[in-house]
């Protein structure tokens, strides 16, 4: 039998991104497709989604909901690979320019809450049949603003007497939650009991991710050693105690790499191609991107590459506390991200303390995290806590190292060049153990050192190339979920 499966999110690539969720969320779906499940998305109507699907045509008129009048659902296609896209029309709520989350002044929309409580309805509508031509077996509800579908299906359960489909949330980042104040609950159109300890309630707010975690029938988060991490009480943000209620219900699954995007073979926003066969290009794309950003065009320069969101969580702190220690030993660093004014002053501060060493670049540009990703010797993820991690994995696919902290996603998927893992052939990167300066600073000496050694650095790269983390074998572990799910449901 064909699994349907319905994945509810606020952002896909290439329509709209501002971190890994979006990778993602576009690209689970065509991997889905690939291995014969009948995937479609749920998304709201972004003005930059609209604009980057084909065929757009109408589905359903849903009414009134959330004080907006006339919300619609339309369905529209995303090439290349033709996968169905659902968009949620209210135009009061989505048709706003820049960043989904945020208005110009980098504060959340004070309408969050509906936004999202919209989002998680009228996928819960379709879900329910409002698509008289399809619908899914599986809702699948992705981080904090698709958190309330999986309790509108629980309420319409209860209204209607049907069975509802099940689902299933995966928890993409566990420190946003989509908190809001205890007094918005009326304006969500849940049952009244819903307000509790088992439900959305969360120390007397209400939490969106928090509804997710309690009412959907599965839990997934994107990799094995993050989902332990999250039932602890250090990692579990506050909904440790839930988590491990549920543990029996969660899984990690470790998210892929889309080879489509992200390949140095084929990869058209990188100055040459290269493969570990035809390795040349590498050294190009390195002078290139030098050249790009205004760094000194030396070769032999170790240069260590960041492509990041700028926050807490992503550990820039602690790479700035380490900065002397490369550009001391001749390395150079080239940053690109956007976030916290702090982090980007300290930055900046930096690039202008070491012209010809240090160069940052603050902003979103897809192409330039390409060149970053392909130019650089060395990917540092230096996060305090990363639930799996998208530019490490990058970073292997492309013959640049990984420098990363021992946490999460990171954990899985970097293999450090100690001298047992190289003379066993395993290492692909540098790994430290404890988020402090020695620790950071002993890999970065690591990585020099190993620079020197010619011959087993290329074997490290050769290995870091080698790996695979695309799409398939998560794909398959997301479907096994939905295949359980519904032999439950069957029995
Ligand atoms: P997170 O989702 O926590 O931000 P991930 O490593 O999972 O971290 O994914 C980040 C994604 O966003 C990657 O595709 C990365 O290349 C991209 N990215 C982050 N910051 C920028 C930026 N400033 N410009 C372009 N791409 C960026
Ligand atoms: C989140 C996490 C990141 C993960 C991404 C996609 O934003 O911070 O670690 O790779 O989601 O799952």
């Amino acid at each position: 039998m064909t699994v349907c499966v319905l994945h509810v999110a606020a952002e896909m690539y290439p329509l709209l991104k501002t971190g890994g969720l979006a990778d993602v969320v576009g690209a689970l779906p065509p991997a889905q497709t690939q291995l014969g499940t009948n995937a479609r998305v749920i998304l709201p109507a972004f003005p930059s989604v609209v604009a980057g699907l084909t065929q757009i045509e109408p589905v359903a008129e849903l009414g009134w909901a959330f004080g907006i009048d006339n919300v619609r659902l339309e369905r529209g296609l995303l090439e290349p690979h033709g996968i169905v896209v659902y968009v949620v029309r209210a135009d009061a709520f989505y048709d706003r320019p820049g960043n989904p989350y945020l208005d110009s002044s980098h504060t959340q929309y004070a309408d969050s809450d509906r936004r999202f409580a919209l989002l998680g309805w009228a996928a819960a509508r379709l879900a329910t049949g409002a698509d008289p031509a399809w619908k899914p077996d599986v809702l699948h509800a992705h981080d904090w603003h698709a958190g309330l579908a999986p309790a509108y299906l629980r309420a319409r359960e209860r209204e209607t007497g049907v069975a509802r489909v099940p689902s299933v949330t995966t928890v993409h980042n566990l420190a946003y939650q989509g908190v809001f104040p205890a007094a918005e609950f009326g304006v969500l159109q849940l049952p009244a009991d819903f307000f509790s300890v088992d439900g959305v309630e969360f120390y007397g707010h209400l939490s969106f991710l928090k509804a997710g975690l309690f009412y959907a029938d599965r839990i997934t988060t994107v990799s094995p050693t993050y989902a332990r991490e999250i039932q602890t009480h250090a990692q579990g943000a506050g909904l440790d105690g839930l988590l491990r209620t549920r543990t029996h219900d969660i899984s990690g699954i470790l998210n892929g790499v889309d080879k489509s995007v992200w390949n140095p073979a084929t990869d058209t926003a990188i100055h040459t191609q290269y493969s570990i066969a035809k390795f040349t290009g590498k050294a190009k794309c390195k002078a290139a991107l030098q050249e790009r950003v205004g760094l000194a065009r030396e070769p032999n320069a170790l240069l260590f590459g960041v492509v990041s969101r700028l926050t807490e969580q992503k550990g820039i702190d602690l790479l700035l506390s380490a900065l002397p220690d490369i550009v001391q030993r001749g390395g150079q660093l080239v940053v690109l991200g956007t976030g916290d004014p702090a982090l980007e002053n300290g930055l900046k501060k930096a690039a202008l303390a070491h012209p010809h060493a240090v160069a940052v670049e603050l902003g979103f540009d897809e192409t330039l995290s390409h060149s970053i990703i392909a130019g650089s010797d060395i990917v540092m993820v230096p996060s305090r806590f990363e639930p799996c991690g998208l530019t490490q994995l990058y970073a292997l696919a492309y013959g640049s190292l990984p420098l990363v902290h021992c946490v999460g996603g990171l954990a899985d998927t970097v293999v450090d060049a100690s001298l047992e893992n190289l003379a066993d052939e395993l290492a692909t990167g540098f790994v430290f153990e404890k988020f402090d300066r020695p620790s950071i600073v002993a890999a970065i000496r690591r990585a020099f050192a190993l620079k020197q050694r010619r011959l087993e650095w290329k074997a490290v790269v050769r290995r870091a190339m080698e790996q695979d983390f695309g799409w398939e074998a998560s794909a398959l572990r997301y479907v096994d979920v939905y295949r359980e799910l519904i032999a439950t449901r069957a029995q």
